[in-house]
Order: C-alpha cells, then structure tokens, then sequence
C-alpha cells in the first residue's frame, strides 16, 4: 500500500450564516466571517489516494484521471460565492471542515475500484486547514 497526494487550487468567496440563529447570534458565533457579503479565500485541496501500485503503470492512479476528477470537483467552487452558487452549501455552512468534508464525499464517489480515498485536507489559508478521513 502507498498513500499518492495531489493538491489543486481554486478561489471562492464564503459567509458563515446559520439560518436558525438569529442576526445577534450569527455575528457573536461568526464574528468577522458573518460579513453579509462574504469574502474570499484561495484554497489548497490536497488529496491522498491509497492502493496498490499497478505493476505496469507504477501507478496507484492514473495521474490524468485523478486530475479530471479533481478538476471536475473543484471547477464548480472555483470563483463562485459557495452560499449561492453551490447547492451544498445553501444550508450547510462553508466551512474549512465542510467543505473539506464536501470534496472528499465528491471525490471518493469518482474514484476507481480498487482505489482509496485516504484524505481530503483542505487549506483555507497557510495557518488554517481541516481534515477529512471518512466515511
Ligand atoms: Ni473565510
């Protein structure tokens, strides 16, 4: 077994809101991030896929399709405002662990047989990052 990282980057502007607080609550558990018009990040997806090497290829994926997945991911967050223009995150707030959580789950349903998605680490900036691991 071998653990392959790629990271791949993409721009998105973001508002922390939760729709069952209320404007009080949201700006005292949200502080800067409630902002009504949001903000904008430039974020790192890095991605570890785990498997065996293929003999032939030496390869635990094909380089190609692990970037046709990634692009395919990322393109829809990539200069969008995540709260309006991507359906996950119209309730769900689009945090760094949410949205790290959201790639994995879009990742690992593209992935082929035999291969495993170890981590999805998601860096909102060089001093902030989550980490997803599954399921
Ligand atoms: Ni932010």
């Amino acid at each position: 077994m071998i653990v392959l990282s790629r990271k791949i980057s993409f721009a998105a502007a973001h508002r922390y809101y939760q729709k069952s607080f209320s404007e009080e609550e949201n700006e005292r558990v949200f502080g800067r991030c409630y902002t009504p018009h949001g903000h904008g990040h430039n974020y790192v997806l890095e991605v570890s896929v785990q498997g065996e090497v293929d003999p032939q290829t030496g390869m635990v994926i094909n380089l190609v399709d692990l970037d046709t997945i990634l692009k395919e991911v990322v393109d829809p967050l990539d200069h969008h405002h995540l709260n309006f223009d991507v359906p996950a995150f119209v309730e769900l707030v689009p945090t760094t662990e949410n949205i790290a959580w959201h790639c994995f789950s879009e990742i690992k349903k593209r992935l082929p047989k035999g291969v495993t998605l170890h981590r999805a680490r998601l860096y909102e900036s060089d001093d902030l990052w989550a980490d997803y691991y599954g399921p």
